[in-house]
């Protein structure tokens, strides 16, 4: 059932939390039933209670009584329920159960909302947690490939109309079909011959229901859909703020902006059509039957004032809980918009995965080997081709060549950032997609070509890898980066906030940070992706001083932009167009007078 109505995948998440979706039913069912006793009074209060004079009444409701205990044979009759009562005694005692059953049903509707609130609520916080798991164990491919604006949108606005809609729908949908069942039963109790008048009206009704229904749908998903343009617009405008400054486009991405919000705009417009124009158009259907009764009612049938009163307050009541079924109708296909489309990321399943067998790799100390590697982000476009080599614990070995030519590239095949299509790269002689994910990278130091840091303290920054560790550790890894003098001269020193992506470091400093953070786990194998952008002076001695102070220590692998650090390899690679070209050390590749000897020439003599 809860499978039908939010699709297997949101109820996986809902049947958790069993015993409260349980609690909910049957307490909106309970306040349901008491939502009827009106119906029952409104025809004694107005025929009985209202007499004038004191002479004794009584409190009958319609009946039904089965002859000769046969269900086939039955007939309509009444059943006394309080017997020679005066008018006014009467008045007290239906407005006494009025009261008592008013209570009753806010009670009871109390608590089933608040346990519908905290099944879904709960069954929201799993889904939430769930989809930022998925975005971290997303491969970078993934997100490359999307604007992360739109997965924002997917994680906040999409939870949020879940959210939103689960309870709305689930007790409604409980609560508006039984409350117009039983008022149903009672207009069929009363006179079945006109109640009949209703079904005429009911293809009518659900008609109207669908058609509007799939509309709600469709214009909920680009309503949906565009909230994400907006959203990721925000994002990026303000990533790229500076660059929007630099070239003064304030105003074009304000226009720019102002469209999407606009399509938004129109988008949510058209969603209102439809979801609002529901209610007036059954309004209308309805109010074209609701005088057949009145009329039919008095002229044909002899009803009293009460019965016909008692008839249309029912009518009323079976008819207001079908309005607001179309109604969740709309808000159901809402929501099945917003969970396709969080579900569609949940589904994936990432390209790089762990084996079930996998290994913990032992610490490294033997050796790393690429063995004919071959890889390309694109399946037809190759990056890398053929590329083998091997590199003994211990070693620093560099990378050179011309931008685009996939140092980057190999770099980020070690840690797993994406698998090989070919070949094969192993550390220790372990097939690196043998091993866990986790034990792998614990072993991996990296820095980045462009550092990224967290909007927090440096020492946080510092410790991310390794949360626990104390301020000597800290500051001890921050002097073998060379970057606890600069830290020392910050205002808080290692309590300094950093802006996002540490904007208010220089670029140097941003990567002796980023230089300690990846010493702090102590990694067997460190990997270096030197910023090709020019850095200071200072800071470049400085970066080359403290990869000298780890030379030997720990294996590493660097993609060298400049002289000094290239000196310090034992190997270098010359890659070009994602191939081994020249291999060697310095003093052989100047020998060999090839293509590393051209881009020393072109590039190192003046900054080296
Ligand atoms: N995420 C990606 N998706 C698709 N193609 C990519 C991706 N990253 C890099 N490339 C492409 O792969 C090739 C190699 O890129 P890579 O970043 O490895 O070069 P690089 O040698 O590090 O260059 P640089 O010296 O400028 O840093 C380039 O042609 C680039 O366009
Ligand atoms: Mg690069």
């Amino acid at each position: 059932m809860l499978n039908y109505i939010l699709g297997k995948n949101l109820a996986l998440y809902v049947k958790r939390h069993r015993l409260l979706v349980m609690c909910s039913i049957v307490l909106t069912a309970i306040s349901s039933l008491f939502l009827v006793v009106p119906a029952y009074l409104i025809k004694p209060f107005v025929d009985e209670g209202m007499k004038l004079g004191t002479d004794p009444v009584s409190w009958k409701i319609p009946w039904i009584a089965f002859d000769g205990g046969s269900w086939l044979s039955w007939h309509q009759t009444e059943h006394v329920l309080v017997d020679n009562i005066s008018p006014n005694r009467l008045l007290l005692l239906l407005t006494g159960v009025a009261v008592v059953s008013t209570i009753l049903k806010s009670i009871t509707s109390y608590f089933g909302e608040l346990a519908a609130a905290a099944f879904s609520n709960r069954a929201v916080l799993s889904l939430r947690v769930d989809v930022f798991k998925k975005f971290i164990s997303l491969p970078l491919g993934f997100h490359q490939k999307r604007k992360s604006g739109e997965l924002i949108a997917r994680a906040t606005a999409d939870l949020s109309v879940v959210q939103s809609s689960i309870v709305t729908i689930l007790i409604g949908l409980i609560q508006h079909p039984l409350s117009a069942v039983v008022f149903l039963v009672y207009l069929l109790v009363m006179d079945y011959k006109l109640t009949l008048i209703v079904f005429f009206a009911g293809p009518v009704i659900l008609g109207v229901i669908r058609l509007f229904g799939r509309k709600v749908k469709k214009h909920s998903v680009r309503v949906q859909d565009a909230t994400a343009d907006v959203t990721s617009a925000y994002q990026e405008t303000l990533l790229c703020l500076k660059v929007v400054h630099e070239f003064s486009k304030g105003g074009y991405e304000a226009n720019k902006f102002k469209n999407l919000a606009q399509t938004l705009y129109k988008r949510a417009m058209r969603w209102n059509y439809w979801n609002l124009g529901t209610t007036p158009i059954l309004d209308v259907t309805v109010f074209l039957f609701m005088p057949v009764i009145l009329v039919v009612g008095k002229m044909h049938y002899h009803h009293s004032l009460g019965d016909i009163m008692s008839m249309v307050y029912a009518f009323s009541r079976v008819y207001a809980p079908v309005k607001k079924l179309a109604k969740i109708n709309n808000r159901l296909r809402t929501l099945q918009g917003a969970t396709k489309r969080v579900f569609r990321i949940m589904n994936t399943v990432p390209a790089i995965r762990e084996k079930p067998d996998a290994i913990v790799l032992p610490t490294h100390k033997d050796s790393i080997e690429f063995k004919n590697v071959s890889f390309g982000y694109e399946p037809d476009e190759p990056v890398l081709k053929n590329i083998s080599f091997r590199v003994k614990a211990g070693e620093t070995i560099a990378f050179v060549g011309s931008t685009g030519a996939g140092k980057s590239t190999i770099l980020d095949l070690v840690p797993r950032f994406y698998d090989v299509t070919d070949g094969s790269i192993s550390i220790d002689g372990i097939d690196i997609r043998d091993v866990t994910l986790d034990s792998l990278r614990k072993q991996i130091g990296i820095v980045n070509q462009d550092t990224l840091l967290f909007h927090d303290t440096i020492a946080n920054n510092i410790s991310y890898g390794k949360p626990d560790a104390t301020s000597e550790e800290i500051e001890a890894v921050a002097r073998a980066a060379n970057a606890h003098n600069f830290i020392m001269a910050q205002p808080k020193g290692y309590d300094t906030v950093i802006g996002d992506q540490g904007t208010l470091l220089s670029g140097g400093q941003r990567q002796r940070i980023a230089i300690a953070r990846a010493l702090i786990i102590d990694p067997a194998i460190l990997i270096l992706d030197e910023a090709a952008s020019a850095l200071d002076a200072e800071s470049e001695t400085l970066i080359q001083k403290s990869i000298e102070k780890l030379h030997g220590t720990r294996t590493i692998l660097i993609v060298a932009h400049r002289l000094s650090t290239i000196i310090q390899a034992n190997h270098i690679y010359v890659i070009e167009s994602g191939e081994i070209v020249e291999f060697g050390t310095l003093n052989e590749l100047m020998a060999l007078g090839g293509r590393f000897r051209e881009l020393y020439d072109m590039q190192y003599r003046n900054s080296g």
